[in-house]
């Protein structure tokens, strides 16, 4: 049988990346995760039990992945694309833990790039995010909009950027840099208060708990269901665009209080609605412009968010 090509999907064990690994297999790659487990779980890949086609290393990417490699593609063959998703995820820990976040996130970054240098991967594709924006004046935000980031979490994902732009030009690493907006579906986590916000309403709301929204609710974000994203991150790893940066939405925006009261009607209605104090570091207004989506990797956020939250409830 011909060698299956291999892909690396850091972050792997993740909501978003265990998405991306059964996309991957299915779209006929052989896939290694690599992964510290720090919020992902084995137990999102599963599914992939017995097979042959996926490797699981535990790495802090933080620390460096050619150790975890060597052995992977001794037996496999050479590093084809690497799917970059690693990273410590909340906007607001980020601001209470900065000297973290930016070892994780921009170090992270760094390690992956000089091992697509160093092995002539062809292809790396990066979750950057909509917080490289910070607020903005004018929405929907188009990728050439100046970026201004109000939380060490943009400043990390943001210097990433800069970082594979550095690569590809210098060193001819082809990379693409995906701003995701508010990612959310089934496998996301909500166990930690700083999970994505539908993970918690969803959990919530299910169990009729009370719902806490964080300032007056008016903030709006762009969500888009993982399903859609993953189609996006499928697309930039595979195909031969380099230095392209493309925001990762639907072009859509909701208020936080309409999300909560929408999710607490899917639910039955019995669930409370309470509001605290908001939070530092966080961006008021989101929705992404999308026709580099569209034009560029051929993707459009198909998903209604109403669908999107009866699977994520489901
Ligand atoms: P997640 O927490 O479910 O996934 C992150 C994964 O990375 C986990 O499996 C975790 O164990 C792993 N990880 C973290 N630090 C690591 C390290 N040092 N070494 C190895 N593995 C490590 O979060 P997610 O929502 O799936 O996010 C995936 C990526 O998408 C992240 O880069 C995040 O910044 C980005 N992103 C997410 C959203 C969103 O709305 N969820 C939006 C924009 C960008
Ligand atoms: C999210 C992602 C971040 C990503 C960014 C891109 C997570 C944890 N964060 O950040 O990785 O880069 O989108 O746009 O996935 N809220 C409540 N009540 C809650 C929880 C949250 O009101 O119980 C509010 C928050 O104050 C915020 C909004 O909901 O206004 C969204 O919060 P959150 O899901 O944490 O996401 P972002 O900070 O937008």
């Amino acid at each position: 049988m011909a060698r299956l090509p291999l892909a690396v999907v850091t972050g792997g064990a993740g909501f978003i990346g265990s998405h991306t690994v059964d996309a991957l297999i299915a779209a006929g790659y052989r896939v290694c995760v690599l992964d510290d487990f720090r919020t992902g779980k084995r137990a999102n890949l599963a599914q992939h039990a017995g097979s042959d086609k996926l490797e699981i290393v535990m790495c802090d990417v933080s620390h460096g992945i050619f150790a975890a490699l060597a052995p992977v593609t001794a037996q496999h063959g050479p590093v084809e694309r690497i799917v970059h998703l690693a990273a410590q995820v909340s906007v607001v820990a980020s601001v209470a833990n900065p000297l973290v976040d930016m070892a994780v996130n921009y170090g992270g970054t760094l390690h992956v790039l000089e091992y697509a240098r160093a092995h002539g991967v062809k292809k790396v594709a990066f979750a950057s995010s909509a917080a490289v924006y910070g607020d903005v004046a004018t929405l929907p935000v188009a990728e050439e909009t100046p970026t201004q980031p109000v939380s060490p979490y943009g400043i990390d994902k943001l210097a990433s950027e800069y970082a594979l732009d550095y690569y590809a030009s210098v060193h001819g690493v082809a990379t693409t840099a995906l701003r995701f907006f508010n990612v959310y579906g089934p496998r996301q986590d909500p166990s930690s208060p700083y999970s994505g916000v539908i993970s918690i309403f969803a959990d919530r709301a299910k169990a009729g708990r009370p719902l806490t929204i964080f300032g007056d609710g008016l903030q709006t974000r762009d969500f888009v269901y993982v399903g859609d994203v993953v189609r996006a991150i499928v697309a930039a790893v595979s195909d031969g665009n380099s230095r392209l940066v493309a925001n990762v939405g639907t072009g859509n925006e909701i208020t936080v209080l309409e999300l909560a009261r929408t999710v607490v009607d899917l639910c039955g209605g019995k669930s409370t609605i309470d509001h605290a104090p908001a939070r530092s570091g966080e961006i008021l207004k989101s929705r992404a412009r999308v026709d580099r989506l569209r034009d560029q990797l051929g993707v459009v956020a198909e998903t209604k968010l109403v669908d999107g939250l009866r699977a994520t409830l489901a």
